[in-house]
């Protein structure tokens, strides 16, 4: 079968490899992938820049194909169905936070870039019904990484003014999708004037480019301040938030693309009584929960584009230079 591994030979890091089909262990099942989805943590490895990398895994942490193999500790109600993928391993006992054995589908463990993949019966859920192959597997990690920093970590009210930075990535556009199935009022970042009025298109109240160093002032005007902040950039956007949140407001952040800020204005933060807070995926209840909300209020993914397989390292090019607008997904046959 062909897999998108990770390799020290030749001139990019990552290669398509044909390599031998699994076999499923007691527990496990075997997933004939359907479609996958990119992250920009597999841009991260590719780079080199993802902790523990080890050469030769396959990549990938989204996907959803059709249960076609089972261990034999495995119930026979899996096979043939319709499936998901939930990319955490060992989250552990405390829903609090992951586990010193945790990590993501697609590194260390073999993910999703793959025709077949085997994994523990119990990280699979029901696809959505009213989700192709293609937009389910464009969900789950972006769905659970959004959900758990707006819902759990963010606290979300149907009362706040939310701004979602970076409208152009992948758990932005699904916090704005949540969002938008929730009623929210919220406003976007981004580097493309584009993307924003893509984003206002989808229910976003208005957008503000974060190129133009005095954005601030506008958000400020136009909205009078946010409750809640998500952000995966960090750097020194960090202290542009401090100006635009309220009083007690929160920002939350889940990545850091520009790295740490040069500093923190400390007094803007304790004098505005803000938090700043760290999230990071979510565990198997958000999980489920997440997939829950997108089942009942039939949310849509934003897909940019489904490539085939055989295209994959331009679809990790187009990612790299963040010409996507929505999920870049591949699909396998
Ligand atoms: N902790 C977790 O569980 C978790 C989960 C998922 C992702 N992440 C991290 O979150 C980040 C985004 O991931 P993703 O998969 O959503 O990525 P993505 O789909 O590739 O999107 C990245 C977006 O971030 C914005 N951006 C990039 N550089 C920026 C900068 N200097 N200042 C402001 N915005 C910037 C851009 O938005 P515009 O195009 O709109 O300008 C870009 O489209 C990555 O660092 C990733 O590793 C963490």
């Amino acid at each position: 079968m062909k897999a998108l591994q990770l390799t020290d030979q030749g001139d990019d890091t990552i290669i398509l490899n044909e390599i031998d089909k699994p076999e499923p262990n007691a527990n496990e099942v075997l997933v004939q992938v359907k479609a996958a989805a990119l992250n920009h943590r597999d841009q991260w490895c590719r780079e080199g820049k993802y902790p523990a990398l080890k050469v030769g895994v396959t990549l990938g942490s989204d996907g959803a194909g059709i249960v076609v193999g089972l261990g034999k500790n495995v119930s026979n109600n899996w096979l043939n169905q319709e499936v998901i993928i939930n990319p955490n391993i060992d989250w552990g006992d405390n829903p609090l936070v992951q586990s010193a054995n945790y990590h993501i589908l697609g590194m260390p463990s073999d993910g999703t870039f793959a025709e077949y993949l085997v994994i523990n019966e119990n990280r699979l859920a029901l696809k959505p019904k009213h989700l192709t192959f293609e937009q389910a597997a464009a969900i789950p990690l972006a769905g659970m990484t959004a959900y758990r920093a707006l819902m759990i970590k963010g606290g979300y009210q149907d009362s706040f003014k939310v701004l979602v930075t970076g409208i152009g990535g992948g758990v932005s556009q699904s916090a704005a999708m949540i969002l938008s199935a929730l009623g929210g009022n919220y406003y976007v970042t981004s580097g493309s004037e584009e993307k924003i009025e893509k984003a206002k298109t989808l229910g976003a109240k208005g957008g503000f480019n974060y190129k133009d160093k005095g954005w601030w002032k506008d958000a400020l005007k136009v909205t009078g301040g946010f409750d809640l902040i998500i952000d995966s950039a960090g750097g020194n956007h960090v202290n542009t938030y401090l100006k635009v949140i309220k009083s007690a407001g929160k920002i939350v952040f889940y990545g850091s693309t520009a790295g740490a800020p040069e500093s923190v204005d400390m007094f803007r933060l304790f004098w505005s009584q803000a938090s700043l807070i760290g999230s990071t995926m979510a565990n198997d209840d958000e999980f489920t929960a997440m997939i829950k909300l997108v089942t009942e209020n039939k949310i849509n993914p934003i897909v940019d584009s489904i490539r085939p397989f055989d295209e994959i390292v331009n679809a990790f090019n187009d990612m790299r230079d963040a010409k996507q607008f929505g999920k870049l997904v591949i699909k396998m046959d």
